[in-house]
């Protein structure tokens, strides 16, 4: 899929597919006791001869422009013309452009239109047209992405170019842009895709670190890529990160990558993002039960999200100091894989009892977020698919935000409603904290089974935030994959999701 922007003109009128809208207007009635009439307005129409081939149609007699009524009719140039229905424009949001653009893009899928036309401002319910425009192609990207290559019969590709049609010759530098950053975050968020849904048996954590080395010095022009193997870990003593790998057919990679914006300072803010790249999770010795486990090749889905985000961001220029850790293992089962009740020391010192070897994420995390803090950020978010327990409490649409800075966690928030992407905050209240004080050790990796699991799996990663660094943590194991309520996600697969949040947020800070 190719996406051109026209000033509605040659493009449009040649295009094979046309979409259109249309409204429902619900009028007020005068009298009391009459009934609310409804009508069909397409005054956003610019082509005349359209809007007249339409009002002649028998068939348009019937259509009311409910929300997923549409008709269809050959124009008088020979191209289709779709009528779509958004019901009414005032109740039409941003999101609601994503999931009509969606479902229309699916049911061209087996069409064999290699031009489609988009009429934007029929689509402008937000009353920006730059916007509309935007969330569109936004839409389309995610739509069109397919994960395929194990399959022998590939779904049949449909190739075409997507037009989006507008009016307001003066937005049209504006629209580039917005395009062009589209794209960027489209294709980022593409990338981070096939690295979720790469099989486990392909992507273990040292194939995973290659990947992202090559993706990183063909596309990321100036970030600085640094990845450390087992002895260089070894050497920083994360000693919670290799406790996890001890079961491992793979050695750990940590991957660190630095991207500074040109006009950089001491004064520059400086963001870190932290991933969990759990490449796949039995459970180690507390291991998962045969139908808990399938799925776990998702559990890298918090490193492949802040990947995503700072891929986009850097392509986006982001005016900001932007570090980007991700750590990197399986969690496996061998003859020196961690048993339950062992101790280790964390790189910060802390002595932690590993009480259930599936609780794995915030051990490597913890490592990860400490040696982070180092480089003296402003700001850390971690992602991660930390907890089942974030499913029961938010079900698998809603990502988990917790933190020890309520402004941050505001700002994140604020972001991510901006992108209609769902998070609530979870809170992490001292009986929690103590929670995970251990017998034999400083800390242990659980606290008090069935009880707040996401927090506190959060206030476990607290305990390795230092040097006063803001941090907010995501959880993300609802939301990483199977959106099937979503029709611009895949119902199976990764989502995609909460890249956008965050790209927002790394692009938009001061
Ligand atoms: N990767 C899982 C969490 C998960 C579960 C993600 C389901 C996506 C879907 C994590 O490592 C894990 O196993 N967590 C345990 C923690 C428990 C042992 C305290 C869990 O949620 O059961
Ligand atoms: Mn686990
Ligand atoms: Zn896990």
């Amino acid at each position: 899929m190719q996406i051109k922007l026209d000033v509605i003109g040659e493009h449009f009128l040649s295009a094979e597919l046309k979409i259109l809208t249309a409204f429902q207007k619900t009028s007020v009635p005068k009298t009391k006791g009459a009934k609310a009439e409804t009508s069909v307005s397409i005054d956003h129409w610019s082509d005349k001869g359209l809007k007249e081939e339409f009002q002649n149609l028998k068939s348009a007699k019937t259509f009311k422009a409910g929300k997923d009524e549409s008709i269809s009719f050959t124009g008088a140039l020979g191209e289709t013309v779709w009528v779509v229905g958004l019901g009414d424009k005032t109740k039409f949001h941003a999101e609601d452009i994503r999931k009509v653009i969606a479902k229309i893009l699916k049911g061209t899928k087996s069409t064999k239109f290699s031009t489609i036309a988009i009429d934007v401002p029929g689509f402008n319910t937000i009353k920006d047209e730059v916007r509309t425009a935007q969330v569109i192609a936004e839409s389309a990207y995610l739509t069109d992405y397919t994960f395929d290559k194990y399959k022998s019969k590939k779904s049949e590709p449909h190739e075409f170019v997507l037009i989006l049609a507008h009016t307001d010759k003066k937005n049209n530098l504006k629209l580039e842009k917005a395009l062009t950053s589209t794209k960027n975050i489209g294709e980022s968020i593409s990338v981070m895709k096939d690295f979720i849904n790469e099989v486990p048996n392909v992507l273990h954590s040292v194939e995973y670190a290659k990947r992202i080395e090559a993706d990183v010095k063909k596309n990321l022009k100036g970030v600085k890529i640094k990845i450390l193997n087992k002895a260089e870990i070894q050497k920083e003593k994360m000693g919670m990160f290799l406790s996890v790998n001890a079961g491992s057919a793979h050695e750990p990679r940590l991957v660190h990558l630095t991207y500074e914006p040109t006009r950089s300072n001491s004064k520059t803010k400086h963001i870190a993002l932290v991933g969990k790249g759990i490449t796949f999770d039995t459970g180690g010795y507390c291991i998962k039960p045969g139908t808990s486990m399938a799925g776990m090749k998702n559990d890298m889905g918090g490193s492949a999200t802040v990947y995503g985000a700072f891929r986009a961001a850097v392509l986006e220029k982001a005016p900001i100091k932007i570090t980007c850790i991700l750590a990197l293992t399986d969690n496996a089962i061998n003859e020196h894989a961690t048993v339950p009740d062992a101790v280790v020391t964390a790189r910060n010192g802390k002595t932690v009892e590993i009480l259930n070897t599936d609780a794995e994420g915030r051990l490597i995390l913890g490592d990860a977020l400490d040696y982070a803090c180092d480089f003296n950020p402003h700001y850390i978010i971690d992602a991660a698919t930390l907890t089942g327990a974030c499913l029961v409490a938010l079900g698998n649409q809603v990502c988990a935000v917790l933190g020890n800075d309520q402004k941050w966690i505001n700002e994140i928030l604020d972001s991510a409603k901006d992108q209609d992407e769902y998070m609530w905050q979870l809170p992490i209240i001292n009986e929690w904290r103590q929670d995970i004080k251990s017998k034999v050790a400083d800390i242990k990796n659980i606290g008090t089974p069935m009880r707040a699991g996401t927090a506190i799996g959060a206030a476990f990663l607290e305990e390795f935030i230092k040097n006063d660094v803001k941090w907010a943590h995501l959880d993300i194991a609802g939301v990483v994959d199977s959106q099937s309520h979503l029709p611009y996600c895949s119902a199976h697969g990764a989502s995609g999701l909460i890249v956008r949040t965050l790209t927002h947020l790394l692009v938009n800070a001061k």
